[in-house]
């Protein structure tokens, strides 16, 4: 599918479903994150807070793991909403989840227009650093 082809909107209006069920009563900051995948499914995610804060689970973590759990794939589009609805920049720990899991043409929804993997990560560390030195080794 051309990036070009992608129903933004319809994107957006996946995450902000799920950031109605986000669990978030520390915060008050709701966030949800919907991903097209490169079969077609759609994957999403809520953040999911804790009394323990710092075992709060992300957005993306969730959306993350639906993807894996329910056949793996490449994202190839992808949209995050604050409690406002409007277009939130995954952070950073986020963004170097998502690169795993992202196609080489990835796009991503952001409060500055619409970006590519390298935009929102740029020299992103990966599996190929490993191999780098796994192989050089
Ligand atoms: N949050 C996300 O779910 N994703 C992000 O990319 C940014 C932050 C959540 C974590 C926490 O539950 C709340 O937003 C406030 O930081």
């Amino acid at each position: 599918m051309s990036t070009q082809d992608i129903d933004w909107e319809a994107l957006r209006q996946e995450a902000r479903a799920a950031s109605q069920r986000a669990y978030a009563p520390y915060s008050n900051f709701p966030v949800g994150a919907a991903a097209l995948v490169d079969d077609g499914r759609v994957v999403s995610g809520c953040n999911v807070e804790n009394a323990s804060y710092g075992v709060g689970l992300c957005a993306e973590c969730g959306l993350v793991s639906t993807l894996v759990a329910t056949g793996g794939g490449k994202l190839v589009a992808f949209a995050c909403v604050n409690g406002l609805g409007e277009p939130l920049m995954p952070c950073g720990r986020c963004r170097q989840l998502l690169y795993e899991h992202a196609a080489a043409d990835c796009r991503f929804d952001t409060p500055n227009g619409i970006k590519t993997m390298d935009e929102v990560l740029p020299q992103a560390f990966g599996p190929a650093d490993l191999e780098h030195v796994r192989s050089n080794s």
